[in-house]
């Protein structure tokens, strides 16, 4: 039997190389690598896709993080509340710059931060609040906008999600090969429609500077590159067809009755799938299962932010988030991609139906 990846991304651009290397022969021939007009295209179309006025390339996820923390001066002393059911990336800037992160728990339909335990976790020295869009799902922006504070919206999983990026002072994306909208290596981008968080991050990602003669900022070097954006100008116009087909492939695991074995996300219209994420109780049998299958999957977060070694300074301890725990010991991500065959679909709830089916050790 053939594996089954969790994402093919191969299976996404493959049908676009030669356009893909035509556009790679492009930047070749222009002999221009670095912040050139492919770059500046990207960055406006980008902004175009996601409605808002700005849009600055970045090296990586993390980096549009980091760099827009740094543009809202985000340092010791501050705080900054974000979810602990995330990638190690959202937190890690914030302890990086000096800060202090605040997690709080998730809710259970969403996986996303909870804004209620958020409103019971602010201080005086809370500077930010950073929600994930988790898996592709939107989380609920408009009820942490309220209080006042900036939001930012770590969006590296999310990018068409409905209204990202459009609610908070900033939105930051990752395209890691396996995002829903990736490149061929690494890069990031920081959007938002604050024309001096902008300019601030602009500089930022430039060594804080305008001209490479003064040096306004302490900043970084971290430049999204030619080819990349070359790449990604390609990638921009298949994104939302990639989507709708994650979002097609998503309703089918319901339809061929995947719901009787595991908990199926619930569905809302602006949920693009970056992973197609179950729950159960009996989730590590599933895994076992779709390993000796062949079958890729992958348990996420299985030890929360708040639990992580580098975070032990901060004093949490097992039971202070008990969703985020609850769903790090049951979360199981399901092979889905812009194009996975039912037959592949069907193999997998096959194994899992299989597998429910034995008795347990
Ligand atoms: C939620 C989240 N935040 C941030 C990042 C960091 O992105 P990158 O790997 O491009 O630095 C990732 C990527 O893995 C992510 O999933």
């Amino acid at each position: 039997m053939p594996k089954i990846p969790l994402i093919d991304v191969k299976a996404q651009y493959s049908p676009l190389a030669d356009e893909l290397k035509a556009r790679f022969a492009e930047v070749l021939e222009s002999g221009q690598f670095i912040l050139g007009p492919n770059v500046k295209a990207f960055e406006s179309e980008a902004a175009a896709k996601l409605g808002v006025a700005y849009s600055i390339g970045c090296g990586n996820g993390t980096d549009a993080i980091s760099l827009v923390l740094s543009a809202l001066e985000i340092g010791p002393g501050d705080e900054v509340i974000c979810p602990a059911f995330t990638f190690y990336a959202t937190a890690e800037p914030i302890a990086q710059l000096g800060a202090t992160p605040v997690f709080a728990d998730i809710e259970r339909e969403t996986m996303n931060i909870d804004p209620v335990d958020v409103a019971r976790k602010i201080t005086p020295r809370t500077k930010a609040i950073m929600p994930v869009h988790l898996f592709g799902r939107p989380a609920k922006t408009d009820e942490l906008t309220k209080h006042g504070l900036p939001v930012i919206e770590d969006a590296a999983q999310a990018f068409g999600g409905a209204g990202v990026a459009q609610k908070g002072i900033a939105a930051t994306f990752s395209f890691f090969p396996t995002k829903n909208l990736f490149c061929l290596g690494d890069g990031g981008l920081v959007a938002t429609s604050d024309e001096a968080l902008a300019e601030r991050v602009r500089m930022l990602r430039f060594h804080g500077s305008r001209d490479k003669k003064l040096f306004e900022y302490v900043g970084y070097n971290s430049r999204l590159d030619e080819v990349q954006a070359a790449m990604l100008r390609v990638f921009l116009n298949h994104v939302d067809r990639w989507n709708s087909l994650r979002r097609e492939g998503a309703a089918r695991y319901a339809e061929l009755g995947l719901g009787d074995l595991v908990e199926l996300p619930a569905d809302e219209p602006g949920h693009v799938y970056h992973l197609f994420c179950v729950r159960s109780p009996e989730r590590d049998k599933f895994r076992d299962a779709l390993a000796a299958a062949g079958i890729g999957h992958a348990c996420h977060y299985v030890v929360p932010l708040h639990l992580q070694p580098s975070m032990a300074h901060l004093g949490y301890k097992q039971g202070d988030l008990p969703e985020t725990e609850l769903a790090a010991d049951e979360n199981l991500c399901l092979p889905l991609w812009g194009g996975i065959s039912r037959e592949q679909q069907e193999r997998v709830i096959a194994t899992l139906r299989d597998a429910a089916a034995t008795p347990g050790p």
